[in-house]
C-alpha cells in the first residue's frame, strides 16, 4: 500500500515508516521537523519506496497532495509533550485542531483511511480504572493550560467520528498511553529518556511531585505491532483504541529503576509540580488503560517487560553521548 505519515520524523512516525517499509508498503512522510529529525530517518532514507517531504500540516494544498497520492493516512503529527504545550499552549491548539482538521479534510475526497493519533491525555482527572474507551472524560479548568492538549485531541477524535458518521470517512482513534523506546527525546519532559540521560551525565534524576504518580511505559516496538495489526483489519475502523500496556510503575520506582540499570550514582530528587510548571499545575495520580478491545480485535498484547525498555534507551543514549563525545 501507499501509507502517507504525517509526524514520520518523530519518534513513533519514524519505528511506524521503518516497520512498513520492511513489510514492503510505499511510504511517504510529511513533517515540518519541528520536533522531529531526518537522524531518525536515517536508516530507510535511501530506500527506493521512502519519500520524504519536510512541510507543515497546516498546509492544506500540500496536506491535499499528499493524501490524494495515498491508500492509508496515520497522521501521528502534532504538538507534543507538556512542557511544549505549557510553552507555547497557542502554538499547539492551531497544530492540533487546525492541522487535524486539514488531513481529514483532505482524506474526504477520496475517503482515505485514516489513523488519528490521541492521548491518554484526554481521560484527564478521570478516577475510575482502568480507563475504557466509552468512559466519560474528566479534564480541568481553561485557565490551566495544560488542559488544551487533552481538549485538542478530543477536538480531533470528535472531528474524526462526526466525518465517520455523516460521510462515512474510514476512521480510527489511537489513544496511545505513554510510549517510549530509543529516539524518544527528553527535551520536551519525556520522562524515560530524561531520566536515563540524566543518569548517564550523573545529573539529579527529578522526580515531580511526590513520585507515587504511576504510568505505564509501553515500549515503542510493541506500539507498532499494535498498529500493523489494526492496519492488516479494516474492520477497526470506525472504533477507537487505548494502545499501550497495563503494567503500572509509579515514577519514583521508574527512577530507581533507571539508576540501578545505569549504574549511576545521580540523585533522585522530588521537585515540586510548581516549580516545574509554575503554579496551579495539575498532574495525574494515575494513567492505566483498558487494553481489552485492541487484544478483542487484533490478538495484541504488549510483550516488552520495563526492564527492557529501560535497556534499550541506555543503549542508544549511551551511544549518542559518546558519540557526542
Ligand atoms: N509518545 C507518546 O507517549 C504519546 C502519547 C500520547 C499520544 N501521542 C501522540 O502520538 C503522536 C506522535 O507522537 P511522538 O511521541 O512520536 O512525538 P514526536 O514529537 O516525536 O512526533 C511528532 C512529529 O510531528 C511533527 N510535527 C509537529 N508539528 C507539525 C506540523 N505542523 N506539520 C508537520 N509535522 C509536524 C514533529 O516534527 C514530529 O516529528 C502525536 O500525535 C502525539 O500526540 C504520543
Amino acid at each position: 500500500m501507499r501509507i502517507l505519515i504525517t509526524g514520520g520524523a518523530g519518534f513513533i512516525g519514524s519505528h511506524l515508516a521503518e516497520r512498513l517499509i520492511a513489510e514492503g508498503h510505499r511510504v511517504s512522510v510529511l513533517d515540518d521537523l519541528s520536533t522531529g529529525s531526518r537522524d531518525n530517518l536515517a536508516a530507510i532514507a535511501g530506500h527506493p519506496g521512502f519519500f520524504f517531504t519536510e512541510g507543515s500540516i497546516l498546509d492544506a494544498p500540500l496536506v491535499a497532495r499528499m493524501v490524494a497520492d495515498a491508500d492509508v493516512v496515520f497522521h501521528l503529527a502534532a504538538a507534543v509533550g507538556v512542557r511544549l504545550i505549557m510553552e507555547e499552549p497557542s502554538r499547539g491548539i492551531l497544530t492540533n485542531v487546525t492541522g487535524t482538521e486539514r488531513v481529514l479534510e483532505a482524506c474526504l475526497e477520496r475517503n482515505t483511511r485514516v489513523f488519528v493519533a490521541s492521548t491518554s491525555e484526554v481521560y484527564g482527572k478521570a478516577t475510575k480504572f482502568p480507563f475504557s474507551e466509552e468512559d466519560d472524560l474528566t479534564i480541568g479548568a481553561t485557565v490551566n493550560l495544560r488542559w488544551s492538549y487533552a481538549c485538542a485531541k478530543m477536538l480531533d477524535e470528535f472531528l474524526a467520528l462526526a466525518y465517520l458518521r455523516e460521510r462515512g470517512l474510514p476512521v480510527t482513534i489511537l489513544r496511545f498511553f505513554n510510549t517510549t523506546g530509543p529516539r524518544q527525546t527528553g527535551r520536551y519532559g519525556m520522562v524515560v529518556p530524561s531520566f536515563v540521560t540524566a543518569a548517564l551525565q550523573g545529573a539529579p534524576l527529578l522526580v515531580h511531585g511526590d513520585g507515587t504518580q504511576s504510568r505505564c511505559f509501553c515500549h515503542v516496538a510493541d506500539v507498532i505491532e499494535a498498529l500493523m495489526r489494526l492496519l492488516a483489519r479494516p474492520e477497526s475502523s470506525g472504533r477507537v483504541y487505548n494502545i499501550g500496556t497495563d503494567q503500572e510503575v509509579s515514577i519514583l520506582e521508574l527512577a530507581r529503576q533507571v539508576k540501578a540499570a545505569a549504574g549511576s550514582a545521580s540523585e533522585i530528587r522530588l521537585v515540586p509540580h510548581a516549580e516545574v510548571y509554575g503554579p496551579g499545575f495539575e498532574d495525574m495520580a494515575r494513567r492505566l488503560p483498558d487494553i481489552a478491545r485492541l487484544e478483542a480485535a487484533t490478538g495484541f498484547r504488549p510483550a516488552t517487560p520495563l526492564s527492557r525498555i529501560i535497556a534499550d534507551v541506555l543503549e542508544e543514549k549511551r551511544a549518542a553521548l559518546a558519540a557526542a563525545g
